[in-house]
Formats: C-alpha cells, structure tokens, sequence
C-alpha cells in the first residue's frame, strides 16, 4: 500500500540530522513516516512556493536548533548545527483538493538550496501525462529533477503495493532499511502480474493513450457540469480527483446516506482529514465511466445537492443579470487592502472560521455595499450567506455538543 511505503521510506530518508519540509495539505502516511525517522518538521502553505522558500530560509538562517542544545554544555553559547538534508516533499495531485503542485519553482528552490525532494505520486501516476507517468510528464518537468517519486499500486493500477523510484544508491539503502523491504512480505505474484500489465498498456498500446485521453475528458465534463448546477468544486480542471464542497460537517453523513441510496460510490471526507469547516465528498474520475454514467450521477447530484442544500455556487444566470445591473448603476468595486481587511473581521465569531479567501469575499462584499449585506457572492459565484448561514447552524451543533 502507499501508506506503508510513505511511511517506511521517508523514515530511511531522513533521520535526527535532517529537516523534512512538507506542504501542509500532504498525505498523513507522509507525517507518520517522519516521525519513525526522528527527523526535525516544518510545513509550508499549501502550494505555495514562495512560503516554501521563506521556511527554507528560515531553518537554513537557525540550523538544527535541537541538536544544538543538546550539544551546548551549561552556559555556553549554543552553537550553529548546519542540516545534514533538507527533504522537500510534495503530492503529484493532492487527494484532498485534486491540485497540481506548482513543481518547476519547487524544483528551482530545491537546486537553489541545495535540497532534495519527494513528490508523492499516488493520484497523478497512471492518470497525468500523454502517457500516464505522472505530474513530471504534464507539466514537462525532467523527472531527473526530482529525487524521489513515490506511488501507490491501489489507485490507476487496481492492484496492492507501493514503489519508490529513484537513484540506484537510493534504492539500494531503501532494500536494505527499509521496514517494507526486510521484515514484510513483498508482492505476490498476481498482483505484481496485474501492475505490469498495467504498465504495459498505459505506455505501450493505443488503448493505454485513448484511456488517459477519456480520463481527461471525462474528468473536465463531471467537473464542469457540477459547476454548472451550482456546486463548488477544487481543484485543476482536467484533474482526475474532483471534491464537491460541503463545507458543514453536519452534511456528511446524509451525502453519503443519499449516494449509497443511488448506487453511487464516493467517498465524503471530514475532519481531521480536512479542517473542521472544509468538508468535502470526493469524487474519483474513471476513464472506464462512459457519458452514460457521468449523465446517471450529475442528474441524481442535482437533485441530492438541492436535498442537502450544498449548491453554494449561484447559477451563472444570477450572476450574469446581477453583473448587468451593476453596470447599469454605474458601481464599480472599491479597492481594498487584503490583509488589514481580513484582520478587522477576525472579531466576527462567524467569519472567523471561514478560509483568508471567503473571507476576503465576504469582506468586499461588505465594503461594497457599506455594511452587512442579506446576501453575498464572490467572485466565483460561492454564495457567502449560505456558507455564512451554515456555519452559525455549525457553531450551535458544536456548542451545544461541549
Ligand atoms: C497522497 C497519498 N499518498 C498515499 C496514500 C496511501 O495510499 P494507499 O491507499 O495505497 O495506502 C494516499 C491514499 O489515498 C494518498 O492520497
């Protein structure tokens, strides 16, 4: 599984002398196997390449701090420990939010300071790329650059297992420490069979490219038709993990409830694999789902969306009539200052709780009209008042279950 084979190897990867520094929506199989190594942690802001840069920096400038307080004996000046590997590491799709990372800066920052870097393939390997082969493939970046890619044989390949593919000393140190490798059995040989069968296809047949080619189609029709009824989705448009916001986590259970109804399988996804107010049902494009498929779940959606109230999105005819009429007055946004803004409103306990990006929107909103409005959008459409509303329904479940 590529739970086992995150957390085995990254644990060889690093140890006490390293710094893992990991983007903070990343797989929690990647933390666990941080933690086995011993290995000091820092995060960086989801998908942000300049925050990553900041970290670097920061825990290039102090050194390995623990080590040195070990090492100062009583009353002398702590001394600067230089890290003996900074490992950077990142998804090739997110699971939770189907984004690509933004990987030709991560891999300038990494030659820039000299650090390695892992990029976990579980979602984008069999899916991105003419031939399937992953995040490298898409966005045209030399898969010698990147020191460590990882991947998961249970997802595109439909089989159990893991991988690591890197340099042959890496891979030599991996065979011999790594938990996986020495105390547990490898493969057997029929789900081995299957994954190079697999292989086989994606790279080597006319079927492999029609099926990556579907895939993509299939992925941008869902998600755009889930757009068009209203539903915010996340994520890259022709990116194979689509999740549909529910936001409320009081939404979770008759989503699943409704789709199992309907014989549709997804998976709906709450805290702590996303933040409390971020839930999510996650759908996983197939490029086996024909038109029919895709038509038989987008039509029972439109209608479960309306029973959960989960449309957060306003129809574009809404917005398109609203925008007009805002023309015909003349009106036009006033100029507004992000961060002293979003401050200001932190003293709402409502909008307090919402992500820097609805409450930027809520705050414009707001600045626009001169005061709290009845009814709110940004500029995605996301219906504010809704979310608003759902989260004060939220605040008294939380409370009254303290
Ligand atoms: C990014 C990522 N890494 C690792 C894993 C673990 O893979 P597996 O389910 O094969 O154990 C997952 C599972 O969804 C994942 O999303």
């Amino acid at each position: 599984m590529g739970f086992a084979t995150n957390s085995t190897s990254i644990d060889i990867l690093s140890g006490p002398d390293s710094l893992v520094i990991s983007d903070r929506d990343n797989h929690a199989s990647i933390a666990v196997g941080r933690k086995f190594s011993g290995a000091s942690i820092d995060t960086f802001v989801h998908n942000s390449a300049e925050d990553l840069e900041r970290v670097i920096r920061r825990n290039i400038a102090r050194g390995n701090i623990n080590k040195a307080r070990r090492l100062s004996s009583k009353g002398e000046p702590v001394p600067y420990v230089p890290w003996k590997k900074i490992l950077i590491v990142v998804e090739g799709t997110y699971s939770m939010s189907g984004e690509f990372p933004p990987l030709a800066d991560i891999v300038r920052i990494k030659k820039k300071y000299g650090c390695y870097l892992y990029v976990d393939e579980a979602h984008s390997i069999g899916a991105l790329g003419h031939t399937g082969r992953g995040i490298c493939d898409k966005l045209g970046i030399d898969f010698s650059d990147v020191d460590i890619l990882m991947g998961t044989f249970t997802k595109s390949f439909g089989s159990i297992g893991g991988y690591i593919a890197g340099d042959s000393k890496t891979i030599d140190n991996l065979r011999k420490y790594s938990l996986s490798s020495i105390i547990s059995e490898p493969l057997c040989s029929t789900a081995a069979q299957q994954v190079l069968s697999a292989l086989q296809v994606l790279r080597y047949t006319k079927e492999g490219e029609a099926r990556i080619m579907s895939l993509h189609e299939n992925a941008i029709y869902f998600r755009k038709h889930l757009s068009d009824m209203g539903f915010v989705t996340l994520g890259e448009d022709d990116s194979p993990v689509i999740p549909l916001m529910l936001y409320n986590p009081a939404k979770i259970a008759p989503m699943s409830r409704l789709l199992l109804e309907r014989n549709i399988a997804a998976v709906v996804v709450g805290f702590p694999a996303t933040p409390l107010l971020e839930a999510r049902v996650r759908f996983c494009i197939s490029a086996a789902h024909t038109k029919q498929d895709l038509d038989y779940i987008l039509t029972h959606l439109d209608d479960i969306g309306d029973i959960v109230g989960c449309k957060y999105r306003k129809k574009e005819k809404l917005q398109e009539g609203k925008r007009e009429k805002k023309s015909e007055d003349g009106s036009s946004d006033p100029p507004l200052s992000a961060e002293s803004e979003l401050t200001d409103c932190d003293d709402d306990p409502i909008i307090r709780d919402l992500s820097e990006e609805d409450k930027l929107d809520v705050v414009l909103k707001e600045k626009r009209s001169g005061g709290v409005q009845s009814e709110c959008e940004n500029e995605d459409g996301i219906d504010c008042d809704m979310v608003k509303k759902d989260r004060e329904i939220e605040g008294f479940v939380l409370n009254v279950g303290k």
